[in-house]
């Protein structure tokens, strides 16, 4: 069947996408990561893309392939993703889809670690990463028109979620509800609550290619509207 045609509302319009998760090395054979498929974000970037947005995307080691038509920015740790958004910028909109990990290892070696004939294991000392989304959402200069942060939470989403969206500077939210219950970790669909200034939206249950478009709907509405 042929792709369903879209309106083309965001040309001339620059996104940026980060999705998938970050790799923080704790020597050159292991690392620590948030689990992040990537889809939901590499959808958002597609439908951003079909409604002719030229989009950059900083992507994490994602399970799934990167979009095609769009600027595809590899990278590995958040200090990297960090300095591909900066770099990107001057930017209509950002999307903040990665899961970025909280934390790198401040200890970690150039050299594999061995294990030691004691049985000691080593103790890993971590330091906190640069935030994306509250750096680039508390921006006073070069701060894109609409910044949309997302935050997955296991319990009291929209509490949690609102909170975020203060502290962080952002214009949107969206929240999901990952607990395992849900069984949305992995899966292809998602329930999202659009977090904004109006309050809380809660979208029905849907695909994660329907949500990245109604996502990207919402984005074209608004800036119009500006
Ligand atoms: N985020 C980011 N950089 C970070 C951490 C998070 O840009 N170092 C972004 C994510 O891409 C997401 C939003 O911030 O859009 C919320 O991420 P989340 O992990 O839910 O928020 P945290 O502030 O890290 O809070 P928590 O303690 O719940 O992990
Ligand atoms: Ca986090």
């Amino acid at each position: 069947p042929a792709p369903p045609l879209v309106a083309r509302r965001l040309v001339g319009r620059h996104v940026i996408v980060t999705s998938g998760p970050t790799h923080e090395p704790i020597d050159p054979v292991r690392y620590i990561a948030n689990r992040s498929s990537g889809a939901q974000g590499t959808a958002i970037a597609a439908a951003l893309r079909d409604m002719g947005a030229r989009v950059s995307f900083v992507t994490g080691p994602a399970e799934v392939p990167p979009p095609e038509g769009v600027e595809v920015i590899a990278v590995q740790t958040a200090q990297e993703m960090h300095d591909a958004v900066k770099a990107a910028l001057p930017a209509d909109v950002a999307v903040m889809a990665a899961a970025v990990a909280d934390w790198h290892v401040s200890n970690a070696q150039g050299q594999k670690i061995k294990k030691d004939a004691e049985g000691h294991a080593p103790s890993l000392q971590f330091a906190e990463n640069p935030d994306i989304l509250a750096w680039i959402g508390h921006l006073t200069q070069d701060r894109p028109a609409l910044v949309v942060g997302f935050a997955a939470e296991t319990n009291d989403v929209v509490p949690h979620a609102t909170a975020k969206r203060l502290r962080k500077g952002a214009d949107w939210i969206v929240a999901n509800d990952v607990s395992p219950a849900t069984g949305i970790m992995g899966g292809s669909e998602n329930a999202v609550t659009l977090i904004s200034d109006a309050g809380a939206d809660a979208w029905p249950r849907m695909g994660k290619d329907q949500v990245a478009r109604r996502l990207a709907d919402r984005i074209a509405d608004t800036l119009e509207e500006m």
